[in-house]
C-alpha cells in the first residue's frame, strides 16, 4: 500500500508539515509525529488518551465493540478453552503451544516456584499489619538481587528464562504476603498440583493440615489470573516498558508494574469496589452512592465502572458476571451473595442512569472480581495481589517485546509553563 500523509498547517508558521500515516492491523491507524520537534513542536497528550507509544503485536481492545484479543484469539473464547498458563504462553510466544509446548512449558513453570530462602528473611522487617501490596512489590523487586550479575537481557532465551519465573514465583510470593499477615508459617508450593490449585494450597493450608481445593474454585482461581493476563498499554505495563527501556534489570521493571497497579483507578479498584459494597451494605442505600458518583463537586467515584478504552462492557466484566454466580452457587449463600444482589442492582442501575449512559460507564474487570475472590475466602487486601500475578505474563511478554528490537528509552517532554529566564537578585 502506498504511503499516505498527513499534511499540519499550523498558522503563522511556514509550510505544512508532512507526517507519515502508518496502517495498522486493527483499530486506528497512527500518524508519525516525530519529525515535529524538528519545526519546533510538541504534540500534547497529558494521560496519553491519543498517544500509541509503541507498536504492539499481543493485545487488541476495541472499546467501543468491547472486544478484548489476545494474540488474535477473544478472550470470551481463552476463558472457555483455555488455562493460565496456555495463555502465558500465547502471550510470550504468539502462538498456542502444542501439547507437547504445553506440558513442557507447565513443568518448567512448576520448577520455578520456589523462592531462594533467603526471600523469607524479607518478610521478617514487615509490620504483620504491613498491606500486602507493599511486601509485594519490595519482594519482587529484591529477585533483582539474586538474578542480576550473569543476566543477559540480549538474550531472547534468557528473557524468556526471567518471564517463567517471574510467572512462577508471583503466586508463591502472594502467599507469603498474606500468610505473614497471618502469623502463620509460609506454604511450600506443591509439584502435584496445578497453578491456580497450588495457589490456592499455599494461600489456605498449613504444615498441620491440607486444605481440600475444590476444582470449580480452583477453575475460578485460574480464570480470575487468566482474565487479567494483559490488557494493551495499560498504566502498569506502560510502567514496565518505561522501566524497561533504560535496560534496567526485568525483576526490578515488573516492580515498578506493581507500585503502578496499586492505585485505585487502576489494579486497585477491585478492592475499592468491595469497601463500596460493604460500605452500601443494602439495595436501600445504593441511590445515595450513585448521587454522589454523579455530584461534580463530590470526587467520589462508582468503583468498577469506566474505563479509559472500554467505552462499552468490558468483555471480562461479562465473564467474571458468569464466574461469579458459579462460585456463589459453589460456596452457597453467605454475605457475599448480597454483595453480589448489590452488586448487581448497582450495575442495573447505573446502566439505565443517563449520567453514565452519555459517559459510557460501564462495568470492568474489577466490578465481578472482588465478590469472586472473597468468595474464595481472599481477603480484601489481596485482590490487587491476585491481579498482580495475573497481569504478570502481560507485563512480562510487552518487556520482552520492546527488548526483542531497536528501541529508545521512553522520555517525554512537556508543555513548559513556568517562568521565563530570570537572574539572581543582587
Ligand atoms: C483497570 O487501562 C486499563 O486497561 C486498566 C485495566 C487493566 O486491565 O489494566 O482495565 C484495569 O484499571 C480498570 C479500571 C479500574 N478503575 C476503577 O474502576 C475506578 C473507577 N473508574 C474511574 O476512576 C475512571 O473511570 C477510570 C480511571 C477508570 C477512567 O478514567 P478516564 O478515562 O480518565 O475517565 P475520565 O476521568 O475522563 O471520566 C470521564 C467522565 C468524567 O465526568 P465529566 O468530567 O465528563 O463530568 O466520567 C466520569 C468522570 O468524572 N467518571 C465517573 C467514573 N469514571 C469516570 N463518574 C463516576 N464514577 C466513575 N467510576
Amino acid at each position: 500500500m502506498k504511503e499516505r500523509k498527513a499534511q499540519l498547517k499550523i498558522e503563522g508558521h511556514g509550510e505544512p508539515v508532512e507526517l507519515p500515516v502508518y496502517p495498522s492491523s486493527l483499530g486506528p491507524d497512527v500518524i508519525d509525529v516525530r519529525s515535529l520537534v524538528k519545526s519546533g513542536f510538541f504534540t500534547y497528550d497529558p494521560g496519553f488518551l491519543s498517544t500509541a507509544a509503541c507498536d504492539s503485536d499481543i493485545t487488541f481492545i476495541n472499546g467501543s465493540d468491547g472486544v478484548l484479543l489476545y494474540r488474535g484469539y477473544p478472550i470470551e473464547q481463552l476463558a472457555e478453552h483455555s488455562s493460565f498458563l496456555e495463555t502465558c504462553y500465547l502471550l510470550l510466544r504468539g502462538e498456542l503451544p502444542s501439547v507437547e509446548e504445553r506440558l513442557e512449558f507447565e513443568n518448567n513453570i512448576r520448577y520455578h516456584t520456589m523462592v531462594d530462602q533467603q526471600i523469607h528473611l524479607f518478610f521478617n522487617g514487615f509490620p504483620r499489619t504491613s498491606h500486602p501490596m507493599s511486601m509485594l512489590v519490595s519482594v519482587v523487586g529484591a529477585l533483582s538481587a539474586f538474578y542480576h550479575d550473569n543476566l543477559d537481557i540480549a538474550d531472547p532465551e534468557q528473557r524468556m528464562l526471567v518471564a517463567r519465573r517471574i510467572i512462577a514465583k508471583m503466586p508463591t510470593l502472594a502467599a507469603m504476603c498474606y500468610k505473614h499477615g497471618l502469623g502463620q508459617p509460609f506454604m511450600y508450593p506443591r509439584n502435584s498440583l496445578g497453578f491456580a490449585e497450588n495457589f490456592l494450597h499455599m494461600m489456605f493450608g498449613t504444615p498441620c493440615e491440607e486444605k481440600e481445593i475444590s476444582p470449580v474454585l480452583a477453575r475460578a482461581m485460574d480464570l480470575i489470573f487468566l482474565l487479567h493476563a494483559d490488557h494493551e498499554q495499560n498504566a502498569s505495563t506502560s510502567t514496565v516498558r518505561i522501566a524497561g527501556s533504560t535496560g534496567a534489570n526485568p525483576y526490578s521493571c515488573a516492580a515498578a508494574g506493581i507500585a503502578a497497579l496499586w492505585g485505585p483507578a487502576h489494579g486497585g479498584a477491585n478492592e475499592a469496589v468491595l469497601q463500596m459494597l460493604n460500605e452500601i451494605g443494602s439495595e436501600s442505600r445504593i441511590d445515595d452512592f450513585i448521587r454522589r458518583a454523579k455530584d461534580p463537586n463530590d470526587p467520589y467515584r462508582l468503583m468498577g465502572f469506566g474505563h479509559r478504552v472500554y467505552k462499552n462492557f468490558d468483555p471480562r466484566a461479562k465473564v467474571m458476571r458468569k464466574v461469579c454466580n458459579q462460585v456463589l452457587e459453589e460456596v452457597g449463600e453467605t454475605a457475599d451473595g448480597t454483595l453480589f444482589r448489590i452488586a448487581r442492582r448497582l450495575e442495573q442501575i447505573a446502566l439505565e442512569d443517563e449520567y453514565f449512559i452519555r459517559r459510557k460507564l460501564y462495568p470492568n474487570v474489577d466490578f465481578y472480581s472482588g465478590i469472586i475472590l472473597k468468595a474464595l475466602g481472599i481477603p480484601t487486601s489481596m485482590f490487587t495481589v491476585i491481579f498482580a500475578s495475573g497481569r504478570t505474563p502481560g507485563w512480562m511478554a510487552n518487556w520482552n517485546e520492546m527488548m526483542s528490537g531497536p528501541y529508545k528509552i521512553g522520555r517525554p517532554r512537556q508543555l513548559y509553563r513556568g517562568p521565563v529566564k530570570r537572574d539572581y537578585p543582587g
